[in-house]
């Protein structure tokens, strides 16, 4: 009998054991896939985040802009963010240039954000002004770049057209320190 007894109290602390153990697993388990379904989520925002290719450097930034070809556009970092360099085409430039800064939310024109006689050459940090984040340059209806994350879209001279985004994307301080070479900040 009292080995039954011993039997019995030990299968009860075995059962004990294992649904404590089962407990545990299931807990750890959904532990884990919390967080890899938090990382897959955040995977796609911070690839947003990343420019398509450039220089990065903390301060300054030096671009060599002489294999940039008309039509073309490159992203570089300056000061942890993405800014476009654009070499704009003349049907782009004549463009931004044709529009009735009136109808603009943040009316500015195409000189203003530009260098004299360095027309073809636009430079813009490249953050959406609505919440940030990183607009696909050369998309959108206005030919400038299109926010994937709420629809705002700029113009060839990268002023906002049309979504929810309030300005236009800021110009960086920058100069040419060459024929081919741009200094951004
Ligand atoms: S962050 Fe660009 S439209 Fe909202």
């Amino acid at each position: 009998m009292d080995k039954n007894k011993e039997v019995g109290l030990s299968e009860e602390t075995n059962d004990s054991d294992q649904s404590s153990t089962r407990r545990s697993f299931i807990v750890k388990a959904a532990t884990a896939a919390a967080g890899l379904g938090a990382a897959v989520c955040t995977i796609p925002f911070i690839r947003s985040m990343w420019p398509d290719a450039g220089v990065i450097a903390a301060g300054t930034t030096e671009v060599d802009i002489g294999n940039l070809k008309v039509g073309e556009s490159m992203t570089v970092m300056w000061q942890g963010k993405p800014v476009f360099v654009t070499h704009r085409t003349p049907e782009q430039i004549k463009e931004a240039q044709e529009v009735d800064i009136k109808i603009l939310r943040d009316p500015q024109t195409d000189a203003e954000r530009v260098l004299q006689g360095k027309e073809q050459w636009l430079i813009t940090v490249a953050v959406c002004t609505h919440l940030g984040c990183v607009p696909t340059v050369g998309k959108g209806e206005f030919g400038g770049s299109l926010c994937p994350c709420h629809g705002s879209q700029y113009d060839t001279s990268q002023r906002i057209r049309q979504g929810p985004a309030p300005k236009n994307l800021a110009i960086p301080p920058y100069e040419f320190i060459s024929d081919t070479k741009i200094k951004i900040g």
